[in-house]
C-alpha cells in the first residue's frame, strides 16, 4: 500500500483542462518530488490532494483510503500541507503560530495525555528553534520579513505530526543560506514520513529526493530516480532542457 495514491484525476478551470488524467504513486516513506513547467497544474493537485478542490474525475487515496473530494478538515490528521503563497496567522505571535500547529497534531490525543500544554508548547519551541526563529518567538508574524515567514510557513506543516508532508515550493524566495538551512530542516522532520514537495530549484530536488515525478500540461510524463529523470531524454526536451543538470 502506497502512502499516497491518484488515479486518472482531472481537473477543469473554466475553459483550461489543467490536470489530464494524473496517475502518482508515493511509497510510505519516500521523499518525492513533484517538477514541471509553470503552470502544470502542480500546485492544482496539492488543492485536490489536500481537500481545497474536488476533482472532477479520478480517485486520490491516502494509506489506502480513499480521500477524494474529502475537505482539508478531514484529511489535516492524515496530510500537512504548506501553501505556494506564505499563509501564516499575521495576528499571532509566531510561537502561538507554532503552538497552533502543534495543537492540531495533538489535540486527537488530549483525552489520554496528562500534559497536553506541556507538550504542545515543547514541540512548538522545538519548531521554533529548528526553524531558526527564537529571537522572534514574541513578534507578530505579520511583521517578520518574507524569508521568515517562510520558515514559519514550513514550521507550521513540520510541527503537526502528520505521516504525509505537502510541500509547495518551500525554498521560493530563499537566499542560498536560507533555502539550505530549509532545506536540512525538511530532510529531518521529514525522516520515517512520507514527502511531496513541489519544488523549482533543481539542486534541491536533487539532492532532496528519492525519486521525482514530472508534471507537464497536467499529465506526469515521467517517474523515476533523480538519475533516471535526469537522463529521461522526453523530460529533458520539456523542462530540463534550459536548466543546467
Ligand atoms: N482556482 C483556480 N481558478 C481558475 N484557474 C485556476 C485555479 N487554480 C489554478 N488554475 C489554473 O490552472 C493552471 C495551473 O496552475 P497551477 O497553479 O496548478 O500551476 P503550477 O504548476 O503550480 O505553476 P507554478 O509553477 O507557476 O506554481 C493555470 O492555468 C491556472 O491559471
Ligand atoms: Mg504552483
Amino acid at each position: 500500500m502506497n502512502a499516497l495514491e491518484l488515479h486518472g484525476v482531472t481537473r477543469r478551470y473554466g475553459a483550461t483542462q489543467v490536470l489530464r488524467g494524473v496517475d502518482l504513486h508515493v511509497a510510505h516513506g519516500e521523499r518525492h518530488a513533484l517538477i514541471g513547467p509553470n503552470g502544470a497544474g502542480k500546485s492544482t493537485l496539492f488543492d485536490l490532494i489536500s481537500g481545497r478542490a474536488r476533482p472532477d474525475d479520478g480517485r486520490i487515496a491516502a494509506n489506502g483510503i480513499d480521500i477524494t473530494g474529502k475537505p482539508p478538515q478531514r484529511v489535516s490528521r492524515t496530510l500537512a500541507r504548506s501553501f505556494q503563497t506564505t499563509s501564516v496567522f499575521g495576528g499571532l505571535s509566531v510561537l502561538d503560530n507554532l503552538r497552533c500547529a502543534a495543537l492540531g497534531a495533538a489535540s486527537s490525543r488530549l483525552i489520554d495525555r496528562w500534559r497536553p500544554s506541556r507538550k504542545v508548547d515543547a514541540r512548538a519551541h522545538a519548531m521554533l528553534d529548528a526553524i531558526g526563529l527564537a529571537e522572534r518567538a514574541g513578534e507578530l508574524a505579520a511583521r517578520l520579513t518574507y524569508a521568515e515567514q517562510r520558515a514559519l510557513d514550513l514550521g507550521i506543516a513540520l510541527a503537526t505530526d502528520a505521516p504525509l508532508i505537502l510541500l509547495d515550493e518551500p525554498t521560493a524566495g530563499m537566499n542560498r543560506a536560507e533555502a539550505t538551512r530549509a532545506l536540512a530542516l525538511i530532510r529531518a522532520t521529514t525522516e520515517g514520513r512520507t514527502l511531496l514537495v513541489i519544488e523549482h530549484d533543481m539542486d534541491a530536488v536533487f539532492s532532496l529526493a528519492d525519486r521525482i515525478s514530472v508534471l507537464v500540461r497536467g499529465r506526469v510524463i515521467a517517474t523515476g530516480t533523480p538519475a533516471a529523470i535526469r537522463a529521461n531524454r522526453d523530460v529533458r526536451e520539456a523542462y530540463l532542457g534550459g536548466v543546467a543538470t
